[in-house]
């Protein structure tokens, strides 16, 4: 009933926005696609922010989200995910998420994350922007014994742990990015603003 609204609601818009076109003459053809995006869509491609219920991602998963055109990965991290990771330190380039650019404030801990089962990722590889591959898993054949999960990047062979930390000997030389996000509840999160800074 909602949808049946909104797509009403979407008709009138888009029959008022073939009008303007008519009126204005060929100069406003070239505007169709923008002109017929909704006001919600307007916004979300010009950067807005991009509100995610976790609760559904199931414990291992990996989603994806699209904020202003880039892939945010939001990883529910299981307790043996989150317990191994000091484990890794010895193995990174910034094991402490010294580097002030890669992550908000909120974020430079031991988790790289508000809560520690859910991580937030720019899903773009710090070294030639390439999207990484997530591997999850405990020693694959092809990524060696001490493999203990993360991601791996099919371009130039850079490997980050399961909070985006980037693996020495990686040509990547920084972690990857934590965008800013907020909790607006227990299960929703808000990826593209902290509270208080819009
Ligand atoms: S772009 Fe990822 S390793 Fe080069």
């Amino acid at each position: 009933m909602a949808n049946s609204k909104v797509n009403k609601g979407r008709r009138r818009f888009l029959i008022g926005a073939t009008s303007v076109v008519g009126a204005a003459g060929t100069a406003a053809i070239a505007t169709p696609f923008i002109m017929s995006l909704t006001p919600s869509a307007r916004a979300l491609a010009a950067g807005a922010p991009v509100e995610v219920n976790v609760s559904k991602i199931e414990e291992g998963q990996l989603i994806r989200v699209i904020w202003r055109g880039k892939p945010v990965w939001i990883v529910h991290r299981s307790k043996e995910m989150v317990e191994m990771l000091p484990s890794n330190d010895a193995k990174l380039k910034d094991p402490d998420s010294e580097v002030a650019s890669q992550q908000p404030q909120f974020a430079q801990n031991e988790y790289r994350s508000i809560k520690p089962e859910y991580l937030v990722l720019v899903g773009i590889c710090t070294h030639l922007g390439c999207s990484p591959t997530f591997r999850p898993e405990l020693a694959p054949a092809d990524l060696g014994a001490d493999w203990k999960g993360g991601w791996y990047c099919p371009c130039h062979g850079s490997r980050f742990d399961l909070a985006g930390r980037v693996i020495k000997g990686s040509p990547a030389g920084k972690n990857l990015e934590v965008p800013p996000y907020y909790y607006k509840s227990d299960s929703t999160i808000l990826v593209g603003e902290v509270k208080g800074v819009a």
